[in-house]
């Protein structure tokens, strides 16, 4: 794709690039989003509210006005800035996967020459528009464009746990995982996102953390109450309530749902656990999109691409899967899949 036909960058974070392409692909509908020769770079073709971004788990941030290159040298990129005049800017540059052998002090002193000489000035404590540079050594491309959203930075997913909330068990699903679930099953849709086996509460959290309407179900009196607790804690609400997902009554203005049903050596039967559970939420609400959290066993290392999966269930269709590794000899799986009919 030439650079006249980019309308914006996606900077991704290390964790998952494969899932964060596809989050991107269900938070910007709109656009057109493909992967470059860098599995964390994506261009983007279309006009989008881009600070859609800061809601999403994979993203660094969204370059804008910008484009990307192979690098050549500092003149090169200079060449393709266009230097405007902007109040409280700052310049940042950042590496993925690498060094390209440029120091990136450099391109911030040179880009932010380039920038001083057409008018602007500069605010690096608190800056009100933030150009960034990023160079990305896996297929030797730098992308340039103004920020919307954090950036790299140790403010991202790896610093949040589930273990700090007040209520915590094993299974509770990492923050970045369920930020990304919710992202893909509900995107820019309006209605309810709902998690019939909730557990601690971690889907709900990130549904209404990022503005959404949630319903957690669970079978569990201690889940429901720690749930609860959970969201208080977290300064958000969502319905919580105690039932069986298999049979339990399901609102209409239900949209997405995201699911990660028990797993080990008490789950005896969670196979018809959870195709029952699908069966009672399709039948109830018709079309809708599903994010399934599955146990595996050990998973390779491949995070950027999907992979296959064998999950079926007759109401479903299955669009994408993933592995994410967990630990040696655990792995989980996300499916994700689209209600047909009735
Ligand atoms: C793996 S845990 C969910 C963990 C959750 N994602 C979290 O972040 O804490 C699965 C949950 O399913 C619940 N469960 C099992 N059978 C159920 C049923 N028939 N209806 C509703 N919940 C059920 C269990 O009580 C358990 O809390």
């Amino acid at each position: 794709m030439k650079n006249q036909d980019v309308t914006a960058v996606i900077a991704l974070r290390g964790w998952h690039p494969a899932i964060s392409h596809t989050e991107a692909v269900y938070m910007f509908p709109e656009a057109s989003v493909k992967r470059t020769e860098a599995r964390r770079l994506l261009v983007l073709q279309g006009n989008c509210d881009w600070s859609r971004a800061n809601l999403m788990s994979g993203s660094e941030c969204v370059l804008e006005a910008g484009g990307i290159e192979k690098w050549q040298s500092i003149d090169a990129l200079l060449n393709n800035i266009q230097a405007i005049n902007v109040q409280n800017m700052a310049v940042e540059c950042w590496r993925h996967e690498g060094k390209l052998p440029v120091k990136t002090k450099e391109i911030e002193k040179r880009v932010g020459e380039l920038f001083h000489n057409a008018g602007s000035t500069f605010n690096l404590n608190n800056p009100e528009k933030r150009f960034g540079v990023i160079l990305d050594n896996s297929a030797g491309l730098v992308a340039w464009g103004w920020m919307t959203g954090q950036g790299p930075g140790k403010h991202g997913w790896s610093a949040m746990r589930a273990n700090k909330r007040p209520f915590f068990r094993p299974v509770s699903i990492e923050p970045r995982l369920a930020r990304a679930a919710v992202n893909i099953a509900s995107g820019i849709t309006n209605g309810c996102i709902l998690d019939p086996m909730c557990g601690t509460g971690g889907i709900v959290i990130e549904a209404a953390l990022s503005n959404r309407e949630a319903l957690a179900i669970d079978f569990d009196p201690v889940m429901v109450e720690g749930t609860k607790e959970n969201l208080a804690w977290a300064g958000v609400a969502a319905t919580v309530l105690r039932g069986d997902s298999t049979n339990c009554i399901i609102p209409n203005n239900v949209k997405a749902v995201v699911v990660d049903p028990p797993y080990g050596r008490n789950s005896m039967g969670q196979k018809g656990l959870l195709e029952d559970t699908i069966t009672n939420i399709v039948r109830q609400v018709g079309e809708c999109r599903f994010v399934i959290i599955l146990p595996t066993e050990a998973v390779g290392t491949n995070l950027d691409e999907p992979v296959k999966t064998e999950f079926s269930h007759p109401l479903l269709t299955a669009i994408q899967a993933f592995e994410i590794p967990v630990h040696k000899s655990l792995g989980r799986l996300m499916i994700i899949a689209e209600a047909i009919n009735k």
